[in-house]
């Protein structure tokens, strides 16, 4: 099992380039097998979760080939309409492929995401959309057989909650039905308008991407495409975030600060410097940086429940206490006893985190709980005084290209062993 070694203390200097987001790679990779041809994603980067996505591709019938940030998929006669078990365990965004394989196959046969039952894990708003586009759903022993007796149609479909995976499960089961579908109440994470945008070089017709309103009219078929995969917001955050809590300063280029300002502005009220530019952002943190009040969670543009960790980790050291409120997720303050080990002054109750802070975090022992919860571990070890032992670094794998590369490369002393 692998684990980072990391001595905390290190100032922060110098350029990094942002790597392609997770959150529309995964997708997009879901939406390549709506096409004829070949789709070609560039910026793609390599994570576990974008190599399993590849595999449930490839178990499909799909050529797909990963050669550096570059991957090329084929669908030209997809044949298997089963997302494998262990894939749909691993990875909660194997479900995007429901909505593709219906799409394109009519047909998909998956067990639940996580492999527990439906209440715990929901994924209600996902299959009532759906079954609203004429897929009958039979579940046996935890396998969900989806058909599509009379052929997939449009239908106006208004979501309770504004979800980002089922807006685009209902996207991607849209493009290729008959007639229009409308969803209200439509997530409208930029990720979601990235999938939109590689769609519609395809040959989709989809209105309103970033609304809350998205209206799709079925088309016949979509050939493959060139497209570029945007730079990754949360791993954005997540070295601005470094920078704040070592002290340093960088420039993230290749990165977009508008679809960024709801984080943009909480470091800025923590005392950072943040110059937003076209394509790149410069940050600086010096000094004891202040306490937040109050920081909520919310869909987009709100702040994002995918920053709430690596923020707390920065708030431990900041002048005051902050209060942060998790209102997307139930149980995301998991990170908050690795915080805690190392020194930190947190209360958590029910979605309430109150952070006291410290003058400064210890090393420690530590193990990543999850994905965004060990990036905010890594933080924190990077502010740190003495050494920490991050384990369970499968987890940040999934969403961080060789992180420890990008860090070293502005002064950081981490390894990975
Ligand atoms: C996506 C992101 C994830 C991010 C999350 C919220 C990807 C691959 N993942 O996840 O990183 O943290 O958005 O910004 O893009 N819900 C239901 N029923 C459903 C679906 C969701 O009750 O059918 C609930 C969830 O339990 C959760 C909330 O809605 O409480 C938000 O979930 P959702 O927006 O769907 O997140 P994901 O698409 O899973």
């Amino acid at each position: 099992m692998q684990k980072f070694v990391i001595q905390g203390g290190r100032r922060l200097e110098g350029d990094i380039q942002v790597q392609g987001a997770k959150n529309s790679a995964l997708p997009i990779l879901a939406a390549s097998l709506l096409c004829n041809g070949e789709s070609v994603l560039e910026n793609c980067p390599g994570l576990s979760d974008v190599y399993a996505a590849c595999r449930i591709l490839t178990s499909a019938g799909c050529h797909c080939d990963m050669q550096a940030q570059t991957v090329r998929v084929r669908a030209d006669a997809p044949h298997t309409a089963v997302i494998p078990e262990p894939l749909m365990h691993g990875m909660r965004s194997s479900i995007m492929f429901l909505g593709a394989m219906l799409g394109r196959m009519q047909t998909c046969t998956l067990g639940y995401p996580g492999g527990c039952e439906l209440g715990p894990r929901p994924i209600d708003l996902h299959l009532d959309a759906l079954r609203r586009m004429g897929v009958s759903i039979r579940e046996e022993q935890g396998t969900l057989q989806c058909t599509v007796p009379k052929g997939l149609h449009g239908a106006r479909i208004h979501l309770q909650f504004p979800s980002v995976g089922a807006t685009e499960n209902i996207i991607l089961a849209a493009v290729l039905a008959k007639g229009e579908t409308i969803i209200t109440n439509a997530a409208r994470e930029p990720e979601i308008s990235d999938l939109v945008h590689f769609l519609q070089c395809c040959g989709a017709k989809i209105e309103g991407e970033g609304s809350s309103t998205v209206r799709i009219r079925g088309v016949k078929q979509l050939s493959g495409c060139t497209y570029r995969i945007m730079p990754d917001r949360i791993v954005t955050a997540t070295w601005l975030a470094c920078a704040a809590a070592a002290g340093g300063a960088l420039r993230l280029t290749g990165t977009d600060a508008q679809s960024l300002e709801g984080i943009l502005d909480v470091f800025e009220q923590m005392g950072c410097r943040c110059s937003r530019n076209e394509d790149s952002i410069c940050f600086s943190a010096a000094g004891p940086l202040r306490a937040v009040r109050s920081l909520r969670t919310m869909p987009y543009p709100g702040f994002p429940t995918d920053a709430q960790a690596i923020l707390m980790a920065v708030l431990c050291t900041a002048n005051g206490t902050s209060v942060i409120e998790e209102t997307i997720f139930e149980n995301r303050f998991r990170h908050a006893d690795g915080l805690v080990r190392m020194g930190a002054d947190i209360r958590t109750a029910g979605r309430i985190a109150v952070i006291r802070g410290v003058d400064h975090l210890h090393g420690a022992q530590v193990s990543a709980t999850d994905l965004r919860g060990g990036a905010a571990l890594l933080t924190a070890a990077l502010g740190a005084k003495g050494e920490t032992v991050l384990t369970e670094i499968a987890h940040i794998d999934r969403g961080y290209d060789a992180p420890e590369q990008v860090l070293s490369a502005v002064g950081a002393k981490i390894e990975r062993r």
